[in-house]
Order: C-alpha cells, then structure tokens, then sequence
C-alpha cells in the first residue's frame, strides 16, 4: 500500500491516502508548493511546514524517530486528558530518498484551527493589556498543564499557540518534545519549569521589543515575573486550602463560586479538620477547566472556548430577560441560537467566513453594538449593528481560519521577496532557513 518501501506511519485512526500521497520521499525543505500551505509558524529548532491533507491543513515537522514517537505519545495522551493541545495524526518513519538514503522521521499534527503564533499577535504594536491578556493566558495553560501532571521542561511563547477567546488568549501547547507525564508533579518539578517558562519568556519578550513590536514602557522582566505571579495565583485558588468553621458554609461556596469564576468545575474536594481551634479546611482535589463551555454546551450544543462561552451565556441571559425573563433557560438558549446566534452569522458574507471563528465574532458584534449604542444614546439592535459591524470592523481583520491560505497580493509580493528575518522580526539564530514562510 505505502508509495515507498520502508516507509511506515503510526496513527491512531484510519490514514487517508492523501496522506500516505505526500512526497515523503523529499526532505520537507523540498517539498513542491503545491502541496504546502503558506502559513505563519514560530520559531522552531526543526524544519516545520504545514501542507494540504483533503479540506484541512496538517503541520510536519522533521526531528529524530525517539523525538518523534516520544512527542507522538505526549500529544496523544495529554489529548486524552483533554488538555489544550494540538491533535497528533502520524508519526512518520522509514523514508529515504530515491536513492535509498535516509530522511528523518516526521511527526505530523493538525493544524490548529484559528490560532496564532505569539509572533502574529504581535504583528500589529502590542499594548501592555494585551501583552498582559496573553501572559495570562500563558499562566493559565501551564496550570491547567501541571494540574494534569504534565512537565513541560521548555515553556516558551515559541512553542504555545494562542487563540482569540473573547477579549482574552486561550493559549494551547504545541511542542511536547520535552514533556513527562507523571501522575503528580512536585513542587519541585513545578519550580523548574516556572524558572524556564520565566527566562523564555523574558528573553522572547526582548527579541520582540528589538523589533519594535511591543510599547516601549513595558519590562520584559517585569512581565516574566508577571507570569509567575499569575501562575502563582492561579494555584493557589485551584490547590490551596480555604479554612472555615462548621457554622460558615457560606465560605465554601464562595470558594467553589470563585473558582467557576475562573472557569472551573470543582469535581471533587477534600475536607479535612485542621490542628487548631476546631477549624476545618477545604481543599479543591479534582478541578476541571471549562465551566461555561459545558453550559453552554449543554444548552445549545456550541462548541466555543471558555471565555467566548461565558460572553455568548451573557447574552442568553440578557435574552431571556428581554423576552420571558421567567421562562425555562434552556428554552430561552434555544430561542437565541435559532433567532440570534444563527441567522446573524448567517448573514456574514462567505468571503469573510475565514476572519473570525463565529464565536469571537458574535463577541465582538456585541462590543460592536454596545459602543455604537452609546454613542447613539440609543439601543440599538443587533441587526442594525451587523452591517457597519461587517465594514468597520470585520473586513480588517486578517483571515485567522488558516491563516493565509489565499493570501492577499502584498503578502504573495512579500514572500517571493523573501521578507527579511529584521523586517519581520523573525530570530536569526532560529534554525528556519526559509524565513519568507514567516510573515505577518
Ligand atoms: N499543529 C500545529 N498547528 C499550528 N501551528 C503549528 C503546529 N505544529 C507546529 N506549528 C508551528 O510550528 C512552530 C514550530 O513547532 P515546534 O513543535 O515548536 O517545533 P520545534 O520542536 O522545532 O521547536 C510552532 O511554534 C507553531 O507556530
Ligand atoms: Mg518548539
């Protein structure tokens, strides 16, 4: 069946042919046009590209066969846990050249729909929120890994990919080379990837400050130890104990409403009774992330990210109140998906399908709406406000879906170019060595 003798790919489901069709016999550096997709990607010791696989995009990237399996396996089971990752497809080994030489294996992941390499974030001057928005995002990913028992051992900018999440980043690891999974971390093993996450992130944050992409008033260490303290924080509200007496309930609940605040179902926890003065203490033990994307999935069946969830709950509620603020709220969640959500994205004009998940852009319609009301003094609907949203708003937007899959000209222009690493930011020490695949 395989094109090639000797090749061989391990993959969890059925491998379409298309895949097995790809030029494996090349090294990816050689691979013809016509099957690669032109799309941003991070900086990367190996050679990375994205191709065409049937309607979707696929990434690959060469590395040696333990490094490959190794990640494969990563990628698989953290998958399972249902940590925010990329998907694996194939690990690739046994190719050789038509002369028989040997090629390096090859691990192949879904392209991650929609996401962005920290880089492209920042194509535009970066504000300190924004910045901040992200590094947040960052902590959030590496709690939500650590919880699971993942050792990352190489946190970085580089090798997470962000999403837009409603005003917020949902960030997403993309190279699990490095990882262990352990039933439960240490305090130690924790220590040692927070000290790598914080010179990573401080040293990335430099190299984008040299190329003029972030304001001039932000600390690049600062900002590192910022990520600590919000990962810090974050641990402490998932991990750490809440004291109370019998008669103070209340403080529990408190303690579980703070979390779902956060985005948090607590699962399970322990309560034990402390050495002193009869207090007992709470202490959450299995906290799932995810809170309103349940509900809300629940209720209409939208598959969002978190905080585009709890946006899109908020304007089920405000529905419900202005249509039958006593009725069932699934009913009402019903009624909004029908009569809202639905026909609004509906009336997007296909070529701007690519802008925008349709999540983020019924987030941003209601920003939309909300200040063009303010500055009307008027309430004005959502109907009314789609169409100067479409023009003001989403027709700037670069194509996020997969970014680029038809490039505009200036772009097409820049990477026949060859846009040099300085003028795009891109680190000349990174091992690419086609840097016209990186634009933004
Ligand atoms: N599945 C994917 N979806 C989107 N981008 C990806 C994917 N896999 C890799 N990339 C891009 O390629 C870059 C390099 O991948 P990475 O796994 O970090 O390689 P390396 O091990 O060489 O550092 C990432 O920063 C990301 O931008
Ligand atoms: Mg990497």
């Amino acid at each position: 069946m395989n094109p090639v003798s000797g090749l061989s790919l391990t993959a969890s489901g059925t491998i379409p042919q298309e895949l097995l069709d790809l030029p494996w016999h090349l090294p990816l550096i050689k691979w013809p046009a016509d099957v690669l997709a032109a799309l941003p990607r991070g900086i990367s010791r190996h050679i990375v590209r994205f191709a065409y696989l049937g309607g979707s995009v696929i990434a690959i990237k060469e590395t040696s066969e333990r490094a490959a399996r190794h990640e494969y396996r990563m990628l698989r089971q953290l998958g399972r846990l249902g940590a925010p990752c990329v998907k694996p497809v194939a690990e690739v080994t046994g190719r050789t050249d038509p002369d028989g030489e040997p090629l390096s294996p090859a691990l192949v992941t879904r392209h991650l729909r929609f996401s962005l390499p920290y880089r492209a974030v920042f194509n535009q001057m970066m504000r300190k929120d924004t910045l901040q928005r992200l590094i947040d995002a960052q902590a959030l990913l590496m709690v939500e890994l650590h919880l699971l028992g993942f050792y990352w051992g190489d946190v970085s900018l580089s090798n997470t990919l962000f999403r837009r999440d409603a005003g917020n980043f949902k960030a997403y690891l993309v190279d699990a080379e490095t990882g262990e999974l352990h039933p439960k971390l240490s305090a130690g093993q924790r220590e040692y990837d927070l000290e790598i996450a914080q010179i990573n992130i401080a040293g990335e944050l430099m190299d984008l400050m040299e190329g003029g992409f972030v304001d001039e008033d932000v600390d690049a260490l600062a900002t590192s130890s910022q990520f600590i303290d919000s990962y810090r924080g974050l641990w402490q509200e998932l991990t750490g104990d809440t004291a109370f007496n019998p008669d103070q309930q209340w403080l529990m609940e408190e303690r579980i409403r703070r979390l779902n605040e956060l985005g948090f179902d607590v699962e399970e926890y322990d309560i034990r009774s402390a050495r002193d003065e009869g207090h007992l203490l709470l202490r959450p033990k299995v906290v799932d992330p995810g809170h309103h994307q349940r509900r809300l999935m629940a209720l209409t069946g939208l598959d969002v990210q978190e905080n585009q969830a709890r946006r899109l709950l908020g304007a089920i509620d405000a529905y419900r109140a202005a249509t039958d603020p006593h009725g069932d709220e699934a009913v009402a969640a019903h009624m909004w998906t029908q009569h809202v959500f639905q026909p609004l994205i509906g009336k997007i004009p296909r070529d701007l399908r690519n802008k925008l998940e349709p999540a983020e852009i019924m987030h941003q319609l209601l920003d939309y709406r909300w200040q063009l009301s303010e500055r009307e003094g008027r309430d004005v609907p959502l109907e009314e406000a789609l169409s100067p949203f479409i023009d003001e708003e989403l027709r700037g937007y670069r194509d996020e879906a997969v970014l680029m899959v038809n490039p505009p000209t200036d772009v097409m222009k820049q990477m026949e170019l060859g846009v040099s690493p300085s003028a795009t930011g891109e680190d000349d020490s990174a091992h690419d060595e086609d840097s016209s695949a990186w634009y933004s």
